[in-house]
């Protein structure tokens, strides 16, 4: 079967590429690379021993777009493609609505005059808003706190609307929680230009000292140890996430929506201490204020996923912390 994954470059279309390389997939791939870079490919033909086909376009261009499909047969898209900075959305909510919408559009539009079927759709955990209670099923309320997660829930809300309109389309729409790790080779992971504006490249800036300590967002949180609590996954178990959904893609019709998580939560200060244990290092952080617009607490419950996917995740927040600091080990640029 030939996937055609969109922002295949990125942190999570990365390893899902690896995923479905190993699960004999062929791999089409389309990105800008405005977000990663050309050598992940040789990556992921190295881990795999298999070389994805790759277009350098971008996915607001329709005619390309267009092309490749007629080039290849596609069965599938994972659609990932997407800015995802929650802050720069706050600032620049534009480019955010412009980018993220008129690229799936557009593939909508393309996907349509081709006749092809099937979609797995990256969205967030971002759209429950703040929870009404915790852990969160995929049937809770849904809002949003900000431009980026307001593009996944309109993206959503399109998609819905297809799936109303076409009888035949079947769109799995899967929620992720908050993915760190990295694959075990160490040649895949994130490693996000500038100052890190998530939990995980911070500690590990810090971790290599290239930033003196963390900030921590706040410690007067009703949670365990008053920092905020996430769900954090493993983002090889994420990118597995995705081979379940195709798998459940091909003989579907209609719309799904599935949490990605382990269904733990973890504070901050949780997984500080793992990373400093676990690698053997000291994380220095200083209490600040409260982050404007962070919950307290939001983790997953995962039983939709396992009853339906057969998906669980099986790496440990040790792991997790463990496979993040490799990767930056092994690509620190000296
Ligand atoms: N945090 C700090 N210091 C930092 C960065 C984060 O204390 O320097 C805290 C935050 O306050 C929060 C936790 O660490 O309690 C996690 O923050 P992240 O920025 O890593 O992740 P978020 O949960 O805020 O957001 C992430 C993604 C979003 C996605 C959301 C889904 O960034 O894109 O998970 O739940 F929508």
């Amino acid at each position: 079967m030939n996937i055609l994954v969109t922002g295949g470059t990125g942190f999570i279309g990365s390893h899902t590429c690896v995923e479905l390389l190993n699960n004999n997939y062929n791999v089409i791939i389309i990105d800008n690379l405005s977000n990663s870079s050309i050598e992940v490919l040789e990556k992921i033909e190295k881990i795999t021993s298999k070389k994805p086909k790759f277009y350098k376009i971008d996915l607001c261009d329709k005619e390309k777009v267009k092309e490749i499909f007629n080039e290849n047969k596609i069965d599938a898209v994972i659609h990932f493609a997407g800015y995802k900075a929650v802050g720069e959305s706050v600032s620049n909510p534009l480019k955010y609505y412009r980018n993220n919408l008129d690229s799936t559009l557009t593939l909508l539009e393309v996907m349509k005059e081709v006749n092809c079927h099937n979609l797995i759709f990256s969205s967030s955990a971002t759209v429950y808003g703040t929870p009404k209670e915790l852990p969160i099923k995929e049937d809770f309320p849904l809002s949003t706190t900000n431009p980026y997660g307001t593009t996944k829930l309109m993206i959503e809300r399109i998609l819905k609307d297809i799936s109303i309109s076409d009888k035949e389309i079947s769109i799995i729409i899967l929620r992720y929680f908050n993915p760190i790790g990295s694959h075990k080779s160490g040649l895949l992971g994130e490693n996000p230009s500038g100052i890190p504006n998530n939990l995980m490249p911070y500690i590990v800036r810090v971790a290599t000292k290239e930033l003196p300590f963390l900030n921590v967002f706040g410690n007067d949180y009703d949670t365990h140890d008053g920092t905020g609590v996430r769900d954090y996954i493993h983002v090889v178990d994420l990118a597995k996430g995705h081979i379940k959904a195709l798998e459940k893609s091909i003989n579907f019709k209609g719309i799904e929506y599935y949490n990605l998580g382990t269904g733990t939560g973890y504070s901050v200060l949780d997984l500080v201490k793992t990373f400093e244990k676990v690698n053997n290092v000291k994380i220095p952080y200083k209490i600040v204020n409260r982050r404007p617009g962070d919950i307290a607490a939001c983790f997953a419950d995962p039983t939709k996923a396992y009853k339906e996917l057969g998906f669980k995740a099986e790496y440990g927040i040790e792991d997790m912390c463990k496979d993040s600091y490799n990767y930056i080990l092994k690509n620190k640029s000296n």
